[in-house]
């Protein structure tokens, strides 16, 4: 599975429950990067989409411990073994992770890529990834030229595990 997400110089990802910054060239590049795929996020990343619409064209998986938590449009999942299960039927690679910080913090092991628009400016910011600059399983891979939303520097960043675990391998 691979993980995508947009972050500050901190590796700060989200704040009150938003993201810091919404850049419409990073959605764009979210969009075609994860459509027609399954996407993987916790439930308050779900709530905090748009309308708490799920994303058009993807299959939507929500991991929820909570019980009564139900909804129709979406694959509910209460346990990461329930997650791995529901991801059997699917190619590894057509699995993205999409936060927030509980789920990216729990999958990161069994991603094998990671996409990252980084933003060049400090938010306040209460969720976080992970540093990946400081764990030595992950290398930053690809890194594009310099892209500006008003006066804000970001790049598009892809790092790459080099010790990936398996999920499948898991149960
Ligand atoms: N910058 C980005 O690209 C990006 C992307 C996504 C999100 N975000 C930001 O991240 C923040 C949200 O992150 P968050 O960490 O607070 O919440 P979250 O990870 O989106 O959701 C947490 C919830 O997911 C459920 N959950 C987590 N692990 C589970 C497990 N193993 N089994 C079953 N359920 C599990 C629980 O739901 P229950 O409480 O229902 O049990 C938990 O309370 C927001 O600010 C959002 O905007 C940023």
């Amino acid at each position: 599975m691979k993980a995508i997400l947009s972050a500050d110089l901190n590796w700060g990802i989200g704040c009150g429950g938003q993201l810091l910054q919404r850049v419409p060239e990073d959605m764009k590049f979210f969009r075609k990067m994860t459509a027609g795929k399954v996407v993987v996020m916790g439930r308050e990343t779900f709530e905090s989409l748009p309308g708490r619409q799920p994303l058009k064209d993807r299959i939507n998986i929500v991991l929820s411990r909570s019980a009564d938590y139900d909804d129709d449009r979406l694959i509910i999942c209460r346990s990461l073994d329930e997650l791995f299960d529901k991801l059997d039927k699917h190619e590894t690679d057509d699995v993205f992770v999409i936060g927030g910080e509980s789920v990216y913090t729990q999958l990161l092991p069994y991603c094998s890529e990671v996409y990252i628009t980084r933003f060049e400016k400090a938010f306040e910011a209460d969720r976080h990834f992970p540093n990946l600059d400081a764990m030595e399983n992950w290398v930053l891979a690809e890194e594009s030229e310099r892209h500006f939303y008003n006066d804000m520097g970001f790049r598009f960043l892809k790092y790459i595990n080099k010790s990936v675990t398996d999920h499948r391998s898991t149960f």
